[in-house]
């Protein structure tokens, strides 16, 4: 793939995808504004448009939290990977429901003709040394910008043009905007409201990604344990049999970078973990139609040399392996991307 500009590619489990989002998006803000009017029917316009400010609001926050979860969901249980496959239009839409959020609330100053009041409780600059009137609104702003960031920078084209290692730690900032809006929304409407609903919201989204995370990444550190590394610095993965047929053993060099080592019936081929598209973790996908699958979004990969196949030009770093004393052993240092190095193992060594 180039770094020339390609429109956003659909198909239909992508338009399936987008198409139960939007409906659980509408189902969720319409469901909440119902209950809301119901219990507290607004007195005056700038209440009715309250409702839909909160109905928002609420929203993105759990498509937040939701978009953070997805990566260690699919790590943890492989039933939750079509949720990641088409993470990015999530993302996109999350910033689409923050940016009606915010503008439900510019709407709410212009009908009641007093706009300049947002800009002075901004530009206050003494308050923001204070707790309680702390400008709240000041951090929604820097969540929406981050979130803008993430979204004018999803497109495969950026992905290319600065790298996957580069676009993924960008995309790292997603955790600054859920701090942002935590603190936006503790220091904001948790202050006024005595009710237990948001202090619940805001726990349990924290809680359940934290916990999400350590969980996968408990499960993610069991490659590095006990690794037997020989005299010459091989990294022991086991008899041949020991790895699935079509599938992967992942290990970990002694720098920390994994190596997923695929066998293919008796072909053995060490490539690195990392996808060239999103960085997706190689090792967890399996050979379909010949090649090493990633698990994410199906980019393909041969096994002999780390290429995607024709037209396709991306290519992976590749590990020179070894049957030794029936032991399948890999060089941790890396090779060349593109650079053919399986090998095919006798019946006997298997
Ligand atoms: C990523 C962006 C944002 C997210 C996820 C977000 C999320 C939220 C949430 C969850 C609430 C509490 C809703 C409830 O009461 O149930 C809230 C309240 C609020 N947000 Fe945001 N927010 C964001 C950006 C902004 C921005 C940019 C502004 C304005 C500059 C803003 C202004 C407000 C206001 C005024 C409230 C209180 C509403 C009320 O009093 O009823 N937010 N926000
Ligand atoms: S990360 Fe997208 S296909 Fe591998």
């Amino acid at each position: 793939m180039s770094v020339g500009f390609r429109a956003v590619q659909w198909n239909r489990d992508k338009l399936v995808y987008d198409g139960i989002l939007i409906a659980a998006i509408s189902l969720f803000i319409a469901g909440f504004a119902a209950i809301h009017w119901q219990l507290h029917p607004p007195k005056k316009l700038p209440d009715a448009i309250d409702i839909w400010i909160r109905a928002f609001g609420t929203c993105a926050f759990l498509m937040l939290t939701a978009i953070l979860s997805i990566g260690p969901l699919a790590r943890l249980d492989r039933r939750f990977l079509p949720l990641l496959y088409n993470r990015r239009h999530f993302g996109v839409l999350t910033f689409i429901v923050a940016t009606m959020h915010f503008w439900f609330l510019v709407e709410w100053y212009l009908v009641q003709n007093n706009l300049p009041n947002l800009a002075t409780e901004l530009t206050t600059w003494k308050d923001y040394a204070k707790f309680i009137d702390f400008p709240f609104k000041a951090l929604g702003i820097a969540a929406l910008l981050v979130l803008f960031l993430m979204a004018a920078t999803s497109h495969d084209f950026w992905l290319m043009f600065l790298t996957p290692r580069i676009w993924k730690a960008l995309h790292m900032a997603l955790y600054v905007a859920y701090g942002l809006v935590m603190m936006h929304v503790a220091l904001g409407i948790m202050q006024d409201e005595r009710t237990l609903l948001i202090p619940l919201m805001l726990g349990g989204g924290f809680a359940s990604v934290a916990a999400l995370h350590l969980m996968a990444g408990w499960r993610e550190w069991g490659p590095d344990k006990g690794i037997a590394v020989s005299g010459e610095g091989w990294i022991a993965v086991g008899p041949p049999r020991s790895i699935p047929d079509k599938g992967a053993c992942i290990v970990a060099a002694p720098g920390g970078e994994r190596i997923a080592v695929f066998r293919d019936g008796e072909q053995i081929g060490a490539l690195t973990n990392l996808c060239a598209h999103q960085n997706g973790p190689i090792g967890e996908g399996h050979i379909i139609d010949g090649c090493v699958t990633c698990p994410w979004h199906g980019y393909q990969y041969r096994l002999e040399d780390g290429c995607a196949p024709p037209p396709f030009t991306e290519k992976l770093v590749t590990y020179r392996a070894r049957i030794n004393r029936g032991i399948v052993e890999v060089d941790p240092r890396p090779l060349p991307p593109g650079t053919p190095a399986a090998i095919q193992c006798s019946r006997d060594a298997m």
